[in-house]
């Protein structure tokens, strides 16, 4: 009997020696403790043998199976962690591999320009409202005293849906639809900004591009307010060195009409290429409302009065970060839009 154990427990150490696999020490572990193991047989005979021998034998084959078990576990856990890390040193991450890069957003330069006209209004106390882009013609025409076949109509280049609809060619359209939404007749402050549509398109036109609307009606509206307004309107957007100067023009919806200017921010109004040598930029229609415009929209003239102007928001995008062509502004071209990225909007013209 013993010198059956010590061949079991030196053939399990050469065993033990040559096993590299979980699974090779799986085959051991039956070869030595399975229903016909090594260790098992051992005791195959033990119902031949007196209880004196049974007991010797039993002692003997125990203490043999614990070994053997506390072998093959100790082994388990060295090829379990020899596994462990033969895998990790497989997978190591190499840190000096450079990262991907995470694209970052960053607003559009159009959408920067809305934000700080709406600061500004906003701070005024005024309402930023909302229309629709497809308009009827009453609302973009005839509500601002554009009747059928009137002459100024030809100047929109409309797009039109139908006989009535038509996509909007000024925010002004807008004016109408405020005047008829106030049932009250109250006061109106409002802004709106948003997408206009003419049949236009070259390096400064586009067939779609952006305005804003301003329009305040009360009582005892003059010229002084539309000017101080606008004064401050133009430092804000363009500079606090910025000066205004009004024009005489004409549009169909105000009367006197003005087209306003403002001192070159380029040249600081000495003459440059920008201003065309002149000193001056126009950027913007105004004048104020006719009483035609307030009489359609439910005002009596001889009580209410007010101003309203409207000027182009891609013009502002292009003066202040120098875009050469308003179309970049429209075609998402991402090599474009990753040129604003947050390092920019600390660096823009206030
Ligand atoms: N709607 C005019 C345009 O598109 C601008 C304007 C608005 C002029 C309001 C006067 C008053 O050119």
């Amino acid at each position: 009997m013993k010198e059956k154990v010590e061949v079991i427990k030196t053939s399990l150490d050469s065993d033990l020696n040559s096993v590299t696999s979980l699974n090779d020490l799986g085959q051991l572990k039956a070869k030595y403790l399975g229903k016909k193991g090594l260790v098992t047989l051992l005791t195959s005979n033990m119902k031949d043998l007196s209880i004196e021998e049974r007991k010797e034998v039993g002692k003997i084959a125990n203490e043999i199976r614990e070994e053997v078990n506390s072998k093959l576990t100790n082994k388990e856990e060295e090829l379990k962690n020899k596994e462990l890390n033969d895998k990790l040193e497989k997978e190591s991450i190499d840190i000096s591999l450079p990262s991907k890069k995470i694209k970052r957003g960053s607003r559009h330069p159009f959408n920067r320009i809305v934000e700080d006209v709406e600061d500004f209004f906003v701070s005024m106390g005024y309402d930023v409202v909302d229309g629709p882009e497809l308009e009827t013609d009453e609302n973009c025409f005839r509500l601002l005293n554009l009747p059928d076949g009137h002459p100024a109509r030809d100047t929109q280049d409309t797009f039109y849906i139908d006989e009535e609809y038509l996509l909007r060619t000024q925010t002004s359209s807008v004016q109408a639809r405020e005047m008829q939404a106030n049932k009250e007749k109250t006061p109106i402050r409002m802004i709106c900004p948003g997408k206009v549509y003419r049949r236009d398109e070259d390096a400064t036109h586009s067939h779609q591009f952006g305005q804003v609307e301003g329009l305040v009606i009360d009582k005892n509206i003059s010229l002084a307010d539309l000017k101080g307004t606008l004064e401050l309107f133009a430092k804000k957007m363009l500079g606090e060195n910025t000066k205004v100067r009004f024009r005489p023009s004409y549009f169909p919806f105000t009367e006197p009409s003005v087209e306003v200017d403002v001192s070159c921010f380029k040249c600081g109004g000495k003459g440059c290429s920008l201003c065309k040598q002149t000193g001056w930029i126009e950027v913007l229609g105004a004048g104020m409302v006719h009483p035609n415009v307030l009489r359609m929209g439910g005002y009596d003239p001889e009580v209410w009065t007010g101003f309203a102007f409207g000027t182009g928001l891609d013009r502002f995008a292009m003066f202040r970060y120098a875009i050469p062509d308003i179309r970049y502004l429209y075609t998402n071209d991402i090599r474009f839009l990753e040129q604003f990225d947050r390092k920019d909007e600390e660096n823009e013209i206030k």
